[in-house]
Formats: C-alpha cells, sequence, structure tokens
C-alpha cells in the first residue's frame, strides 16, 4: 500500500515541477505575508492546492498539514496518516533568483517520519525515501555522505541566526571549513543528503523540515533540536541536520 503511495506521489510531484517551472517567466503574483522578506506566490497557493487535493485522492483519509492553509483547519496530533507539504520552499529565490528553490512532502504515520520527498525544482532532481527503503535521487540510491568532522564540513546557517549570533552559531560558522547560505531549506536538505555540506542550521517550521528529516535519518544524519529535548513535529525547531561527527562538534559549541 505504501509502494503505490509513493509511485503516485512521485508521479504528483513530477507533474506540480513541471507547472511550477512554466512559470519562472514571471507569469505569477506575488504578495508579502509577515514582512517584506516573507513572499507567497500564486504558485505558491496553486501548488499546495494540486496537492493537498490529489494527496486526499491518492491516500483516502490522510490528514494534511500544509503552509498556505489549504489542509486541514486543526491539527494538533499525529495519528493516522499526516502529510506535511510545503509547496514552493525557497520563494525568494523563486521570484528574486529564478533558481535554487524546491517542493517538500512528507508523510509520518502515528507520529513516525516515513516517507519524504525533496524536488529540487530547476534541476527536475526528486530526493525520495525512507520507511527502510533507502534514499534515491531519481532511481540513483544514495550512499550515505562520509562522516565528515566540523572542521572538514561546509555548513548552511540560516543568515538571521548568524546575523544574530543566537546559540553560538556564529563560533561554529567560524570552525567550520566554511559557511554556506542558499534561503532554501529544501537545497540545504539536499546539500546535506549529498554530502556536500557537512551540516544544516536553521529555525525550521514543520513542512521546512518534515522531509529532510525523513531522508536524513533514513541515512543514518543527525536531526536533533539544539534548543530543545526533542523535535515537535507540529512546531518550529532550531535544528541541526548533519554527519554524525559535525553534530557533535557543533552540539559541543552550541548553547
Ligand atoms: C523558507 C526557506 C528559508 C528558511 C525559512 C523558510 P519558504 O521557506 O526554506 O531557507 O530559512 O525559514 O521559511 O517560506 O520559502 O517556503
Ligand atoms: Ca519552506
Ligand atoms: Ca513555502
Amino acid at each position: 500500500m505504501l509502494e503505490e503511495i509513493d509511485l503516485q506521489v512521485q508521479r504528483l510531484l513530477r507533474r506540480v515541477n513541471q507547472q511550477t517551472l512554466r512559470h519562472l517567466d514571471g507569469s505569477y503574483q506575488v504578495a508579502t505575508k509577515s514582512s517584506y522578506s516573507d513572499l507567497v506566490t500564486t504558485i505558491d497557493r496553486q501548488n499546495e492546492q494540486e496537492i493537498d487535493h490529489q494527496l486526499r485522492v491518492i491516500d483516502p483519509g490522510c490528514r494534511i498539514l500544509s503552509e498556505e492553509g489549504y489542509g486541514d483547519r486543526q491539527l494538533d496530533d499525529l495519528a493516522g496518516h499526516v502529510w506535511i507539504v510545503d509547496p514552493l520552499d525557497g520563494t525568494l529565490n523563486f521570484v528574486k533568483q529564478h533558481d535554487h528553490f524546491g517542493i517538500m512532502l512528507a508523510l509520518y504515520v502515528d507520529g513516525h517520519p516515513t516517507l519524504g520527498y525533496i524536488m529540487d525544482a530547476v534541476n527536475q532532481a526528486l530526493y525520495h525515501g525512507g520507511n527502510g527503503w533507502g534514499v534515491f535521487k531519481g532511481d540513483h540510491r544514495l550512499t550515505p555522505p562520509a562522516n565528515t568532522d566540523l572542521h572538514d564540513s561546509l555548513v548552511a546557517i540560516s543568515s538571521s541566526l548568524v546575523l544574530d549570533d543566537v546559540a553560538n552559531l556564529t563560533q561554529v560558522a567560524r570552525q567550520a571549513s566554511g559557511l554556506r547560505m542558499y534561503g532554501s531549506a529544501a537545497m540545504e536538505m539536499i546539500g546535506v543528503l549529498s554530502g556536500e555540506l557537512g551540516a544544516y542550521i536553521s529555525h525550521l517550521r514543520p513542512w521546512d523540515l518534515a522531509a529532510g528529516r525523513v531522508l536524513a535519518e533514513e541515512l543514518g544524519l543527525t536531526v536533533k533540536s539544539i534548543d530543545a529535548d526533542g523535535i515537535s513535529v507540529l512546531s518550529s525547531n532550531l535544528v541541526l541536520v548533519a554527519t554524525k561527527r559535525a553534530g557533535q562538534d557543533i552540539l559541543e559549541l552550541t548553547d
């Protein structure tokens, strides 16, 4: 049953991604949400409506937590099949760079991280897996990244955390091989999954973290909250996704 759901969700994501790419010519409207740097476009909304509608067909009885509000109104527990949807991640990059953005979906079953999907939109590369099946880029199975320590790792940290030196993260950046900021959780998660980054640290909402967590844990990577005991699936987390060694080095430096 999960196999069939998985195939249909992969098809859905590829279709939604094609529709998204057709709008790279600027044929959409942009509005601000909480601030001038927090944008939403008509494509975020169209994608979410389409994804949520199709998920209810593919996985009847599921519940949906999705960023732009087309999911279930009230979702305060994780019983059964819960899909967590980011219909366009890196909306600022989509609008300003026409590149470096993605689409993310995850299935949690009774709270257990089960299936994850991250679409690297412009490269049309779908990272997917979980449930003990492994992690794949398209049809190609990924091998777990090398277990590099912090000194030997490029790290991505979201810009606001570095600018405000939250949790001593400026020191983490100094002790890494180098600091990178991509502005899309999807792209940064892919960086860690593929071994291009040794760590990614950000303050993430449920739809920014859900898919990356499934895939990172499937590869044996560390996924930990920096400011709390555990990860809460339904709220925001200051979170670290890293190789085991880089993760340990970072947790020793953060306060
Ligand atoms: C944002 C991006 C960004 C991260 C923000 C997210 P959105 O997602 O992933 O990199 O730092 O926290 O909200 O709003 O473009 O889907
Ligand atoms: Ca996002
Ligand atoms: Ca989004």
